[in-house]
């Protein structure tokens, strides 16, 4: 892989790999600022694309059309959907959905878009094991788990709206942007890897437990991301 794109929704999430970057120069364009670089020796564009899925999926195609990225990786914090996956702990994306699109009434199955020919976006393998064995050594006391990751825009801090992603889905973890960057990497042929530590479990404590864990589980993507990017 030549060049990466390395996307986070918000500062906090991108800033640590700003500074640890050799920039070459700062873009502007659609009210986003992308730093294209080295990191850790290998070409990179960080940027931060802002909340939720047009945002996310505009980034994606600015870092294609503009920067010419070969693989795109998106960093973040995510609410767990599942009892076993832990704040702090890593879920990888084995394949992405958008779980607040519905168009049931047409026969498609909850999540499909219409006419796409496909419920989910996967994620690209050698970029999950690569990730998974990034993880592995930058947090080694962390559980990582690969698995599905479903996006709306929403934040899930309701127990029933958990309840029914996991009925409907089987989701790993929710979060605001991960299946948007998913479809327009799809889109453009580009293989993609979403990485998400969990600050929340997406229940009704989850809008307490974000403020307070949001910090170190954004530590937790930051060093897996580093480590991966230095074995791609
Ligand atoms: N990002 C982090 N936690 C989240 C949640 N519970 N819902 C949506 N996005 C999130």
């Amino acid at each position: 892989m030549n060049r990466l794109g390395i996307i986070g929704a918000m500062e906090e999430e991108v800033e640590k790999l700003k500074e640890l970057m050799d920039v070459k120069e700062v873009v502007k364009k659609a009210s986003m600022e992308f730093y294209r670089g080295t990191l850790k020796g290998r070409e990179a564009v960080v940027v931060r694309s802002g909340i939720g899925k047009v945002n996310a999926a505009v980034c994606t195609q600015i870092l294609v059309d503009l920067f010419d990225v070969d693989a795109v990786i998106n960093t973040g914090i995510a609410g767990s959907l599942q009892n076993r996956i832990n704040i702090g702990d890593i879920v990888i994306s084995s394949d992405a959905l958008q779980h607040d699109v519905d168009a049931t009434g047409f026969g498609y199955p909850l999540g499909e878009i219409p006419r796409m020919e496909t419920l989910d976006f996967k994620a690209d393998p050698v970029l999950v094991e690569a990730a998974k064995a990034a993880c592995e050594e930058a947090n080694p006391d962390i559980s990582t788990f690969v698995g599905r990751i479903v996006s709306g825009d929403q934040f899930v801090s309701d127990k029933a709206v958990k309840e029914k992603l996991v009925e409907n889905f089987q989701g790993y973890c929710t979060e605001m942007e991960g299946a948007a960057i998913a479809q327009a990497a799809y889109l453009n042929n580009v293989p993609f890897v979403i990485i998400r530590a969990i600050s929340d479990k997406a229940d009704d404590s989850a809008t307490m437990d974000y403020p307070a864990f949001e910090k170190q589980a954004i530590i937790h993507s930051v060093r897996l991301v580093e480590n991966l990017v230095s074995r791609l």
